[in-house]
């Protein structure tokens, strides 16, 4: 019987022998995002108040303007994790190149690397709209104790261990997989303290909602204008509703409480379409395919695809396991 008013802290002991690495070191980890995560959502709260919003002027490795925020949020993961010595290896949004932690540290001898989107849905922020922080951790594959190498972050979405992601909404949660479902965590405030809300979560298999920038339309390949066009026909339970937050974690995370699909497809400009495979995709496939959703870049499970690239781009569609499937034939799988 999951214990509602246990405290996400509780939760990490209690699971920590389930799984099947167990050497404390994951647990140190998600405590690392834990706290990280208090911290960025403790300044994104008061985003409206104090002068930390606009552009820096600078943009990112995607070319993209780059928020006060983003930068933040990336320094205070960074250094949460780097400082107290947790991981051996961190790839960013926020940065072109890996960070090799153990050739600062040679005693180093942590054997997970994390990918991190610090913050995702910044174009929210200053319009006080939810936003949120996404991370996925893989065992490296080179010897522990030696400088990590590119091959350690380049992994396969299916050799993820944990994935999660933080939402800074109406109220602030942890959700996070180790393997073995998903559970969320509710931030009280008042004290600090996460606890478990959300236990076993689940896509409901069917679902209503698609989440689509559909002011990209006719960019669109023919399979997803006809879904589009399916979605919104008048039959049996249809035509469903349309919500777009612009937010992965938000829209993502709407959708397996409620049920539907998120789509960011490929077009004439963007050949791979927006969201980054090893940041964004890979961690919110794999919670979702532990909710029971489906994950897909209309071909192909996104957990399958080998990795060429710390920022490679890729097709999402991702959402309740038949409305995947609808997308997927009409793509012509
Ligand atoms: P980020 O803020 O990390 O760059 O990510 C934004 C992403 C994603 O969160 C969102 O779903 C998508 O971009 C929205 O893109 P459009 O504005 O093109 O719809
Ligand atoms: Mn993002
Ligand atoms: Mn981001």
């Amino acid at each position: 019987m999951p214990k509602i008013n246990q405290t996400l802290g509780e939760f990490i002991i209690e699971h920590q022998s389930s799984f099947k690495y167990s050497s404390g070191e994951l647990s140190r980890l998600i405590n690392s995002i834990r706290l990280a995560a208090k911290v960025v959502n403790y300044e994104v709260n008061k985003a409206g108040l104090v002068d930390i919003l606009g552009d820096i002027g600078d943009t990112n490795v995607q070319g993209e303007a780059q928020q006060k925020l983003d930068v933040y949020a990336h320094d205070k993961f960074v250094q949460t994790l780097t400082k107290r010595n947790i991981v051996c290896g961190i790839a960013s949004e926020e940065e072109e190149d890996f960070i090799c932690i153990n050739s600062i540290d040679a005693n180093n001898q942590n054997k997970y690397v994390v990918l991190i989107d610090p913050l995702d849905g910044s174009s929210n922020i200053d319009v006080n709209v939810s936003v949120g922080t996404i991370f996925s951790v893989y065992r490296r594959v080179t010897p522990v104790g030696s400088p990590v190498l590119i091959e350690d972050f380049l992994q396969k979405g299916s050799e993820q261990v944990a994935a999660g992601y933080v939402i800074y909404g109406t109220s602030t949660m942890l959700v996070y997989t180790t393997g073995a479902g998903v559970n969320g965590f509710t931030l009280n405030p008042a004290i600090g303290t996460f606890y478990l809300s959300h236990p076993d979560m689940k896509f409901p298999k069917e679902g209503s909602i698609y989440s689509i920038n559909e002011g990209n339309y006719v960019h669109f390949p023919q399979g997803v204008k006809d879904y589009l066009k399916y979605c919104q026909k008048e039959q049996g339970n249809r035509p469903y509703t349309s919500r777009y937050i612009g937010s992965l974690v938000s829209d993502c995370h709407r959708n397996m409480i409620k049920g539907g699909i998120y789509l960011y497809p490929q077009t004439a400009q963007n050949p791979n379409g927006k969201l980054r495979l090893l940041y964004e995709c890979n961690p919110m496939a794999f919670i979702t395919e532990q909710a029971g959703g489906k994950a897909s870049n209309g071909t192909e499970r996104i957990l399958d695809i080998s990795p060429t690239a710390l920022h490679q781009r890729v097709p999402f569609y991702c959402g309740s396991k038949e409305m995947v499937n609808d997308l997927e034939s009409f793509m012509g799988n």
